[in-house]
């Protein structure tokens, strides 16, 4: 590192010293075109206490910043709340460095690290509830098991009043600056993080909620492992965890879809064309222009999924089984949905489809619909209709409650 890097203050007693990922545009999968931070923290106290670490690319990053504050070998105590390698990556290289007295995790935390790493300082566990002294300022822990990974957890610095939330309440999202009062038009990014990140965990994230709330914790700045700190509109991102969580979704749809000769995409664009009849807002995304990522951003709070892919050698066309496998794992709760797909020979891909998104927990009320080679009038009469079918099914869900479990699954031919 060439050019000293600066640490940013948070509180009366804690720095920002993470990294800054500008270049990112792949996280495991998950499309990051506004790059992400990796967010580390410092707490001045008698004992010297580092809050996570950084990527292992950006390990002279965290160093500089630390050195923009105090002497690196000043850290007594580094405090790992989840062993993931974005936040953890780095903690080998700053243990040798550093050489902390301790490094603190949860009860899993401690074995993840011992599972990742073989660290050259002792590892102790902190447990749910424990408050642990740094002299003259205390630091809580609070297990948040599965928020994002089973040793994940919540530290509290009470006497700032500042939540170190790690997975929770961030974002993808590379900004040069640090706090929420300075960042405009982040909404998209959050909720493209919770939907590609959280989603299936969203039953653990309601219950993790309330838990946090039941502690009456006096919290004034939410600082996460990502993307930037809230220190002024706290309850907006809690509120909106709490309507996520909840899975509640509204009468819109998405349609996705990929085409070889163009036989699907008209279809797609006819049962687009049937849900607007029936005044649904609909999404029509192609996905040689979408990543996976923005369609399931895009299903997080949608009521319908239309999924649409040509047979190709017997097998969905495979960029659409791509989709289907990522959208299976993160679990959407609350969904309808349908199938449909061109095909030359033998047209496997919609029965397939089908089996994807039962799999994933979407309703079917509509029986799939294939086409051969070419659609006709009345194969794109049919794709309009399953539109608006679709459309009606969503809006009288959505009057009744959407959000409650299906009774059943309706398997009706297409209304005509
Ligand atoms: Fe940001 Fe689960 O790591």
């Amino acid at each position: 590192m060439t050019q000293p890097l600066k640490a940013v203050r948070v509180s009366e007693h804690v720095y920002w010293v993470g990294a800054i990922d500008w270049a990112i545009r792949d996280f495991h999968g998950y499309s990051t075109e506004q790059g992400t931070t990796y967010n580390a923290y410092l707490i001045l106290g008698d004992k010297v206490t580092l809050v996570d670490t950084v990527k292992p690319a950006f390990v002279d990053e965290l160093m500089s910043r630390i050195s923009s504050v105090i002497e690196p070998s000043r850290i007594d105590y580094i405090i790992s709340n989840h062993s993931e390698m974005d936040h953890s990556g780095s903690l080998p290289a700053v243990v040798d460095r550093v050489r902390p007295e301790r490094v603190f995790a949860s009860p899993m935390g401690v074995k993840a690290l011992a599972d990742h790493f073989q660290l050259n300082a002792p590892v102790a566990s902190v447990k749910d509830g424990e408050s642990m002294s740094l002299g003259n300022l205390s630091v809580g822990f609070t297990e948040t098991r599965m928020v994002h990974w089973p040793d994940s957890m919540f530290s509290f610095l009470l006497d700032d009043g500042v939540l170190f939330s790690n997975d929770a309440f961030g974002m993808h999202l590379a900004t040069s600056q640090r706090f929420d009062d300075e960042v405009s038009g982040w909404e998209y990014q959050a909720a493209k993080y919770y939907a590609n990140i959280l989603m299936p965990l969203s039953l653990v994230i309601a219950k993790t909620l309330a838990k946090v709330e039941a502690l009456k914790l006096p919290i004034k700045v939410i600082a996460p492992d990502h993307g930037f700190i809230w220190r002024k509109d706290l309850e907006t991102i809690v509120s909106l965890y709490s309507r996520w969580s909840a899975q509640k979704r509204n009468t819109s749809a998405v349609v996705a879809y990929d085409t070889m000769w163009g036989s699907t995409a008209t279809m797609a664009t006819a049962i687009s064309e049937g849900l607007s009849s029936e005044g649904v807002r609909n999404k029509l995304m192609p996905l040689k222009g979408c990543n996976r990522s923005e369609v399931i951003t895009e299903l997080l709070e949608a009521g319908a999924v239309v999924v649409g892919a040509p047979t190709m050698n017997n097998n969905i066309f495979p960029p659409m089984a791509d989709l289907l496998t990522y959208l299976k794992g993160l679990k959407p709760r609350n969904l309808i949905g349908a199938a449909f797909g061109s095909y030359g020979w033998s047209g496997e891909a919609v029965g397939q489809i089908r089996e994807y998104l039962s799999a994933a927990g979407v309703e079917m009320p509509l029986e799939g619909l294939k086409v051969k080679f070419v659609p006709r009038e009345q194969d794109l009469a049919d794709c309009f209709q399953m539109g608006s079918s679709l459309a009606r099914i969503l809006k009288e869900a959505a009057a009744i409650d959407l959000s409650a479990p299906a009774a059943t699954t309706r398997e009706a031919p297409i209304p005509r």
